[in-house]
């Protein structure tokens, strides 16, 4: 029995964080069990957005291929690969853009949003309104059937599939529909109580050391209306702490917590530091694996190169098919 296949991917912008392993890495790794899946750094996608200061993409590709392979995605079971070094993506996003009528993407949401988000860049460009066909390229080129994302990018997967219907009517059944796969998303605060991000400088990233792990959770915003350890808290509602307490925690030890806690016999001090603790033993094997990694330089080129042989293999043999649908004959 052949496995479904999951593809997604990632844009190499900058270091990983808690946010990502808690709210996309730990769904990859569950979905290697059951899918066949693709994994790619989306370095052309980052282009898009970076084009005025790309000389970063490399580097925090690599580093985006390391920390999956730190938090034990199987290059073995899973093909690890980079957007850019398989061409194929770019000659059949060409061939997409053909008929892919412009008002489809200037109605896209997340565009707007994007815009709108982003308003310091000048997006007003090409590539950045191509942006959903090159992902339904990405998605496409290995008909994936899965694709895990975040609600923001439902928009996109919907136009990955109206490119596939489209192609489909014009040239004959060639793709397969891709369905998003939601996974549900624990929210991850930042140690201000904002959303965990790199750019708001609230986030602990996966390659901290232990040190700087503990500092940034001592640091984090507890129940403001508990100066003292003798007032009772109000954990559920009022700490952002106990967001990540929850998540490192078994029921029987949130209880206590929350117990102890609104008594007023549980410190933030002491609290914080239990929840650093578990963070530390958390992060303890990603931060050991990344090390024998870094260790043989020349074994991660070989698993990345492998990765890339493996994903060009199946985009080129889709790639083929798709211009034999289109021009009726192999053609180039
Ligand atoms: N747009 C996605 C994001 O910003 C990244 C991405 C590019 C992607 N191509 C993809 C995700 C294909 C899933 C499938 O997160």
């Amino acid at each position: 029995m052949t496995k479904k296949r999951v593809l997604s991917g990632m844009r190499p912008t900058g270091p990983l964080h808690l946010g990502h392993l808690h709210g996309v890495l730990k769904n990859w790794l569950k979905l290697q069990e059951e899918y066949q899946c693709f994994y790619f750094v989306a370095d052309w996608h980052a282009l898009t957005t970076e084009y005025e200061n790309p000389k970063n993409i490399p580097a925090f590709s690599r580093e985006l291929l390391l920390e999956w392979l730190a938090v034990g995605l199987d290059p073995e079971r899973s093909v690890l690969f980079t957007q850019s070094a398989i061409k194929e993506h770019a000659e059949l996003y060409l061939l997409f853009a053909m008929f892919t009528p412009v008002s489809w993407l200037e109605r896209n949401p997340t565009y707007k949003d994007m815009i709108r988000e982003l308003k310091q860049k000048d997006l007003a460009t090409y590539g950045f309104l191509g942006y959903p066909v090159l992902q339904a390229a990405d998605i496409l080129i290995y008909k994936a059937q899965k694709v895990p994302v975040g609600v923001d990018q439902l928009p996109h997967l919907e136009l990955t599939r109206e490119i596939a219907r489209r192609f489909n009517y014009l040239y004959g059944e060639t793709f397969p529909l891709p369905e998003p796969l939601l996974g549900e998303v624990p929210k991850i605060p930042g140690t201000d109580g904002r959303k965990m991000s790199k750019s708001f400088g609230n986030a602990i990233f996966l390659n901290d050391d232990e040190n700087t792990v503990r500092q940034k959770i001592q640091a984090m915003v507890t129940d403001v209306k508990r100066p003292r350890k003798s007032d009772p808290g109000d954990p559920e509602n009022r700490c952002v702490a106990f967001q990540l307490i929850k998540l490192y925690s078994s029921e029987e030890e949130i209880e206590e917590i929350v117990t102890a806690c609104k008594a007023a016999e549980l410190g933030c001090v002491a609290c914080k530091k239990r929840l650093a603790e578990k963070v530390v033993e958390g992060l303890k094997p990603l931060w050991e694996r990344r090390r024998e990694l870094e260790e043989k330089p020349r074994l991660f080129e070989e698993i990345m190169a492998a990765g890339n042989e493996k994903a060009r293999n199946f985009a080129r043999q889709t790639l083929e098919e798709a211009k034999e649908a289109l021009f009726g004959t192999r053609w180039y």
